[in-house]
């Protein structure tokens, strides 16, 4: 079996669904559940006895130990953090605390269970860290995509607190001989996106007649990823990636964020008109830039390619479409993220269980 960690926001929900679907080795989810935590992203897995929710804290080092003791998983996978660069503009604080000391005692507390394995256990655990391409900083339009060789040079404190904890990960490798794998991925969409990020922000406003603010010029440059793609590009590193190395995920896929706007309000044009016949367009409001705003990311994931045989197999056109068409058949889902309502579903799920995960962890998603 498998831990999870951040299981229920939105990469790591994809990715449990997608694992459990594609493989079905046992998983267990740990999640803190923070606003970006919705257990509603996992409610199809109810009753399903390959998995198992803990709602739990990567820095709670005691609660990691007593879980990797009693189900003794094969590999660790690190979603847990917080992932908003705005937030993290506004409130440093909580990116410091996960992103860079709940990384830290996630590791020690792995590093104590992988040191206490017999050899052949310990040879096969592996610790996947998931990261950023924002690691790397900011591209002039003409510059090569980043390779995984491009320096560090983070610019927010979002992509600072990434940096931290991929130099953390590779240290334990480094010094400790932890067998890591660290992966940084550019920007991903798709299903259970929370919408305070870009794509899903827009269709929400569009359809609730609000305006779709543009930061700045709307120039800036993303390197779009459908997020199954993300998926199975980590299930490969997983099975095949080398200890120690860092692999970069992406879609081959610049896009101004004007662009994808457009596409957006396009596509929205098509499948759910607006009453009056004007166009989405019509709402795109210029806003404030962000502070500090990168203007450009693009990763090479010819490395990944050539050595591991990974590559996206939506391209742009396909992932959105089927994006816009998954937000506008889960009307229930985005009212429940705005409203707040998801955060009283997931107290009515604790209501009854004592919270002592390490002997009762057993709360299936419902
Ligand atoms: P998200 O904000 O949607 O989900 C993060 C999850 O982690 C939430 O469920 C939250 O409750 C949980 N969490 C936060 N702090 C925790 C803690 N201390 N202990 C346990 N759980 C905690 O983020 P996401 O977009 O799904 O990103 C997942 C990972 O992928 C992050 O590490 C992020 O840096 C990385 N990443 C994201 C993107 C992207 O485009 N979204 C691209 C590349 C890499
Ligand atoms: O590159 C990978 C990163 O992508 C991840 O590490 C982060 O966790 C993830 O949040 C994302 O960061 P970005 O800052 O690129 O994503 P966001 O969706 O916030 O913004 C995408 C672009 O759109 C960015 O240039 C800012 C702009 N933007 C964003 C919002 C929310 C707007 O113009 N208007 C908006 O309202």
């Amino acid at each position: 079996m498998i831990f999870v960690t951040g299981g229920a926001g939105f990469i790591g929900s994809n990715f449990v669904l997608d694992w459990l679907a594609q493989c079905g080795e046992p998983v267990v989810t740990i999640d803190s559940l923070t606003y970006a935590g919705n257990l509603e992203n996992l409610a199809s897995l109810s009753g399903d006895a390959r998995h198992l929710f803990v709602k739990g804290d990567i820095a709670d080092t005691a609660l990691i130990a007593s879980l990797l003791a009693t189900h003794q998983p094969r590999a660790v996978l690190n979603f847990a953090a917080e992932s908003h660069v705005d937030r993290s503009i506004h409130g440093p604080e909580d990116f410091i605390q996960t992103n860079i000391v709940g990384t830290f005692r996630l590791l020690e507390a792995v590093r104590s269970y992988w040191g206490g394995l017999p050899a052949d256990a310990k040879a096969a655990f592996r610790f996947l860290h998931v990261s950023t391409d924002e690691v790397y900083g900011s591209l002039a339009k003409d510059e090569p995509a980043f390779l995984e060789t491009h320096r560090y040079e983070p610019n927010s404190p979002y992509s600072a607190s990434k940096a931290a904890s991929d130099h953390l990960v590779r240290a334990y490798h480094h010094t400790y001989g932890l067998p890591v794998l660290t992966t940084n991925c550019s920007n991903n969409y798709g299903p259970y996106h929370f919408p305070e990020k870009l794509i899903p922000l827009m269709i929400v406003n569009a359809l609730a007649g609000k305006p779709l603010p543009v930061y700045g010029d709307g120039l800036q440059i993303r390197d779009w990823l459908y997020v199954k793609d993300h998926c199975s590009a980590i299930r490969r590193v997983l099975e095949a990636g080398t200890p120690g190395e860092v692999y970069n995920i992406g879609g081959w896929n610049e896009k101004p964020n004007l662009d994808i706007v457009h596409t957006v309000c396009a596509l929205l044009d098509e499948m759910r008109p607006r009453p009056d016949g004007n166009p989405y367009a019509a709402q795109i409001s210029y806003v404030k830039d962000r502070p500090g705003h990168d203007r450009r990311y693009a990763i090479d994931a010819s490395k990944i390619e050539r050595e591991l045989g990974w590559k996206p197999a939506e391209t742009f056109e396909t992932g959105i479409r089927k994006t816009v068409a998954w937000y506008l058949a889960h009307p229930d889902w985005v009212a429940h993220v705005q409203s707040g309502a998801y955060k009283v579903w997931t107290a009515r799920q604790y209501e009854h269980i004592p919270h002592d995960p390490a002997t009762q962890p057993a709360r299936a998603t419902a």
